[in-house]
């Protein structure tokens, strides 16, 4: 191989690592979310119901049918997934009072809201 195609392939394939590495912690972040952030969208739309301590006692919750998830009880959770917690947030719970935030929040909310739900199972 001669040394200037040496140099071109290096150079690739350094660009390809920048490139390759960059992509995986950009995904990455993105459905992580950011629990701190979902606190605060928490607080605006769920508390109501969830209750600031994801107990399902907020102020709303009084005699409502189903009453909503209790985020801290294992059983509650017990095979709620990230795609179920997904979709149940942004489509709801049809025939229940959990109505769906798809319109209302947007995708990276939706990320950070989750992070924020999970936290309360490891409290
Ligand atoms: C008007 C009251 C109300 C509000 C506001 C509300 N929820 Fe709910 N939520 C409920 C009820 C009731 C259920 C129980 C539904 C069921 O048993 O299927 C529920 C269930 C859930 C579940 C479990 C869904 C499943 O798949 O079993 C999740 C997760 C959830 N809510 C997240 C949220 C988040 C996040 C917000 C705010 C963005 C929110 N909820 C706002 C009432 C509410």
């Amino acid at each position: 191989m001669s040394k200037g195609l040496k140099v071109i392939t290096m150079a690739f394939i350094s660009v390809f690592f920048v490139v390759f590495t960059f992509a995986m912690f950009a995904t990455n972040s993105m459905a992580a979310g950011d629990a701190a952030k979902g606190d605060k969208i928490f607080k605006a739309n769920c508390v109501v119901c969830h209750g600031d301590k994801g107990d399902g006692k907020g102020p709303a919750a009084a005699g409502m049918t189903p009453p909503p998830r209790n985020f801290t009880s294992p059983t509650d959770m017990k095979g709620i997934d990230d795609a179920r917690l997904h979709k149940s947030i942004v489509e709801g719970r049809p025939g229940t009072p959990m109505v769906g935030f798809g319109k209302t929040l947007k995708p990276a909310d939706i990320d950070d809201v989750i992070a924020y739900v999970k936290t309360f199972l490891k409290k």
